[in-house]
């Protein structure tokens, strides 16, 4: 009888920006002999979130979904970890990876501790210091639990060696920027959605749907006063949470308005091809600050934070807060952009993770030291 010795890497994600950070690492992960395969936590499943990403990204199908669906965060926790925590059971992969730091990043992060299986963090160690935002209680639990700490940016790095966590730290850049940084110079094609809007010649491209700005009539209206008050069209693929906000708070009437371009949510080429025609960028979304810091536009950050720290040291974005006032101070002076943008990654980002990956999986020394709760 020959025992089968391949390892198992199962990756664990459910929402939109997991499934850009993580299809090119899956590609990376092809070079490699090992089983590895991709748990969809269910938490987005809208089309339109979820399934035209892996179309458009070329993605495996998921191996198992959760379907844990929408629900308060206490709900998708505790489905997340009793699902997941049936297929730890019976397959025991020798490593599980998380990314980014959604409900489905930090669920699946906890679930992975309990089982005691060795986990990577792919995004670890970003920072806004700031309990009240969800985002932020997923990253801390999940770093917490974490044994190979894949940070994007300097600040990252910084970030964990201040908190000593006890994995091992590696700097490896953004994985979903290299998806931007192989096709940004090609002009991409528009789907046939996107090219049968007919969209004026110049336009700013605009999200918004973080909790903050999406869970109070204040905050909702004076992002909409925003999006409505600049004197350019604005482009906005707009998320199902803010649509439904937009309705409970009676706030309809601003999507009326005539520079207002309210569009469905856009897969990954569809929104690459919004950005290399945009003037600017005006979002909450990290994806979106990213991705816009690589084709060179500004962004204006209508939030009150950011961790994406150095797309403001370079001058590259400003962070406005969801103020009309001061957006306007900065839309017809926009500083330029023109120097490279790799400070968030080289385009090598899912190489580099997917040989430490290999490499981790198959030294039984190092997956003992994850054993060790101190450094
Ligand atoms: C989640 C992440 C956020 C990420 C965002 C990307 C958390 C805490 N937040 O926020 O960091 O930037 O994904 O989109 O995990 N909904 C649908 N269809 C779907 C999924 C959700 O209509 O397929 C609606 C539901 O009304 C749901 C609401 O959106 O209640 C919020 O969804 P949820 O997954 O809880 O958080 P996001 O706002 O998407």
């Amino acid at each position: 009888m020959t025992l089968n010795t391949t390892k198992k890497v199962y990756f664990v994600a459910g929402a939109r920006p997991q499934f850009i950070k993580l299809a090119p690492v899956l590609r990376a992960m092809r070079s490699y002999d090992l089983d590895v395969r991709l748990i969809h936590t269910g938490q987005h499943y809208d089309f339109n979130l979820s399934d035209i990403f892996f179309e458009d990204l070329d993605m495996p199908e998921p191996a198992y979904n959760l379907a844990v669906g929408s629900g308060a965060p206490h709900e998708q926790y505790s489905l997340i970890i009793h699902r997941l925590g049936e297929i730890f059971s019976e397959c025991r992969p020798d490593l599980v990876v998380v990314v980014g730091d959604t409900n489905s990043t930090g669920a699946a992060a906890v679930c992975t501790a309990i089982h005691r299986l060795p986990l990577a963090h792919i995004e670890s160690g970003l920072r806004e210091w700031n309990k009240s935002i969800p985002e932020e209680i997923n990253k801390m639990l999940t770093d917490t639990v974490t044994d190979l700490l894949f940070c994007p940016t300097p600040t990252a790095v910084a970030n964990v060696q201040e908190l000593s966590l006890r994995g091992n730290v590696y700097h490896t850049g953004d994985p979903g920027l290299d998806l931007v940084f192989g096709y940004m110079n090609q002009p991409v094609q528009p789907s046939a959605y996107l090219s049968g809007l007919k969209l004026p010649p110049q336009y700013i491209y605009a999200t918004s749907h973080r909790e903050a700005n999406t869970n109070s009539k204040a905050s909702l209206e004076s992002i909409l006063k925003i999006m409505t008050g600049l004197g350019y069209p604005v482009v906005w693929p707009m998320h199902p949470r803010t649509t439904a906000a937009i309705e409970h708070y009676g706030l309809q009437d601003y999507l009326s308005h005539p520079d207002l371009i309210v569009i469905e949510p856009i897969g990954f080429w569809d929104s690459q091809f919004l950005l290399q025609h945009s003037k600017c960028v005006i979002t909450d979304s990290g994806g979106l600050i990213k991705e816009a810091y690589c084709h060179g536009k500004y962004v204006i950050i209508i939030d009150h934070q950011t961790e994406w720290v150095e797309v403001l040291q370079e001058g590259k974005g400003v962070v406005c807060g969801p103020e009309l006032n001061n957006v306007l101070k900065y839309i017809d002076h926009l500083p330029s952009t023109e120097t490279p943008n790799t400070a968030l990654g080289d385009g090598q980002s899912s190489e580099k993770i997917a040989r430490i990956i290999y490499d981790f999986v198959n030294s039984p020394e190092l997956r003992e030291k994850c054993l060790h709760t101190k450094k």
